[in-house]
């Protein structure tokens, strides 16, 4: 017997028979073998989703021939309806003889387009909506082309429901094949070189490639930093990939780090991965911007001595003296920057203004207003060392619910600071790196409800704060390295995966 469905002539063309009962536990095994390998990629895609870490070499060679294939059962899918539609008349009838076994091709064609396409996202360095919705894009298109198989051949009754399910998979087609040429080619791939007229006839914004990106052209970052990024970098480190777990697109992101963390230590170039990759000779494994000519050397020396001053961002522009000029300046004249109401920013300044202008004058450079429109804070006392203790971190109490990113690191600070650190409740990030700051200071950290990334590398902490600091709700980087708490050991449930090393 044929177990695609059988075809019998019947008047004005063939149509299908119910199945013969001697039929139904064939077809019933064809249907489970057809959907297991599908329930499998659902299972992969589920609980192995791509994470933007880069995997196996030999994944990664055969998840390429996804784009291949993929436009196997794209074909045969679409070739369905017309199939249908034009074997209605009775001289093509012969043609829908063929659409059982078109759709179990299919079928086929479409799980192994998703099996290789896993395999491209997980191991490929992929993350992100963009690569999610694609991905559940490909495995729902393959439940659908099965479901048609099996309402084409097993219930011949729902004729409207089997229609119903075509259209759906043929809309699914159009929409993951988009989301899939975004990944490929860039979120705008379909209006980006929409000729202008076009474009304003639509309504479309204007599309130079800087209205994607808002920093401050009057600050060093915006004007000479992250134009170097987004030039040479972002294709991998941004929005729509993020390599190694890493964001180069915006400031936060950028200080944030990747998966093993920070890659800028502020006032120290050298020691910064970041800077130690685009300084490797090019053939080297660890070197970036990968497989990409390198930077210039005034593009390397603008990056050097930005961090050598604090990799701030919101320094002024003519900051650092002796900065290569030339660098980038055309992409930041481009750069669109928000609108500011000065009236509305020197409103929400008054509580503080002045003790901001008055610690800054005694502390110069370590104290910055996060952005042009906003009154929060920045302090980074890392940059004087050993010359900040106790006493200078007091003098900060009276705006310390207006700082938002705080680094002490290799500064004199005691647990005599404590209460001072803990009194700046709105903290995002926090770095204690290789201070004396002790358990003690740490335990009293609990109220610091916003933060999200803490360092106390070469501390003497202990394990003994990992309770409290299991308890920060919005915490997703604890970084432990170098301190009495040892890898694996004693660690919270609900800590694991947010503790670095
Ligand atoms: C063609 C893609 C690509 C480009 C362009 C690129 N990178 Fe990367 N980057 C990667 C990949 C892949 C990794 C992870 C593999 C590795 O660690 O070598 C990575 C890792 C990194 C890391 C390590 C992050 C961590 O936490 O381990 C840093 C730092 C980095 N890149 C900086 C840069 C900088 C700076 C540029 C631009 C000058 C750049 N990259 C351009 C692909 C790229």
């Amino acid at each position: 017997m044929n177990p695609l469905g059988e075809i019998v002539e019947q008047g004005s063309g063939p149509s299908i028979t119910a199945p013969k009962p001697g039929g139904t536990l064939n077809r019933f095994r064809l249907g489970f073998v057809m959907l297991a390998p599908i329930l499998i990629v659902a299972t992969v895609v589920t609980f192995l989703p791509p994470d933007g870490n880069e995997r196996s070499e030999w994944v990664q060679f055969i998840g390429r021939f996804h784009p291949l294939l993929v436009h196997f059962p794209i074909a045969l899918f679409l070739l369905v309806p017309v199939l249908e539609i034009v074997g209605r008349s009775a001289r093509l009838a012969y043609l829908r003889l063929s659409v059982n076994f078109v759709l179990a091709l299919t079928t086929l064609g479409a799980t192994s387009a998703a099996m290789l396409g896993w395999c491209l996202g997980r191991s490929g360095g992929y993350s992100g909506i963009l690569i999610t919705q694609h991905m559940w894009g490909g495995v729902l298109l393959s439940i659908i082309c099965w479901l048609c198989w099996l309402l084409r051949t097993q219930l011949r009754e729902f004729g409207v429901a089997y229609a119903l399910a075509l259209a759906l998979g043929v809309g699914l087609v159009g929409w993951t094949g988009y989301r899939g040429g975004q990944l490929s080619l860039g979120r705008n791939h379909l209006t980006e070189h929409m000729p202008n007229a076009l474009r304003s006839l639509l309504g479309f914004e204007d599309s130079s490639p800087a209205s994607a990106f808002r920093v401050d052209p009057n600050t060093f970052y915006g004007a000479r930093i992250h134009p170097i990024f987004a030039a040479h970098c972002i294709s991998c480190h941004g929005a729509d990939k993020h390599r190694a777990n890493l964001r180069l697109d915006t400031y936060r992101a950028l200080i944030k780090g990747g998966e093993d963390g920070p890659v800028i230590r502020t006032g120290n170039a050298k020691n910064s991965d970041l800077y130690r990759r685009i300084t490797l000779p090019a053939g080297h494994d660890d070197f970036m911007p990968k497989g990409k000519p390198p930077l210039t050397a005034d593009e390397l020396k603008t990056i050097e001595l930005w961090i050598g001053a604090g990799a701030s961002e919101t320094l002024a522009l003519n900051a650092i003296k002796g900065a290569p000029t030339g660098v980038a300046t055309t992409a930041a004249a481009e750069v669109k920057f928000e609108e500011i109401d000065s009236a509305a920013v020197a409103k929400l300044r008054s509580a503080i203004g002045s003790a901001v202008t008055r610690l800054q004058s005694q502390f110069p450079n370590i104290l910055e207003f996060d952005s042009r429109a906003s009154a929060d804070l920045r302090l980074n006392a890392s940059i004087l060392g050993s010359k900040f203790g106790d006493r200078d971190l007091e003098a900060f109490v009276p705006v310390a619910d207006h700082i938002i990113v705080a680094d002490l690191s290799r500064t004199a600070v005691t647990d005599h600071s404590a209460a001072a650190i803990a009194a700046m409740k709105r903290l995002h990030v926090l770095r204690l790196m290789d201070t004396r700051l002790t358990d003690a200071t740490l335990l009293r950290l609990e109220t610091l409800n916003q933060l999200e990334s803490l360092n106390v590398y070469g501390t003497p902490v202990t394990a003994a704060v990992l309770p409290t600091i299991a308890k920060l709700p919005k915490l997703s980087h604890f970084y432990a390295g170098h301190t009495g708490i040892i890898a694996g050991k004693s660690v919270p449930e609900s800590l694991v995966g947010r503790l670095v090393f």
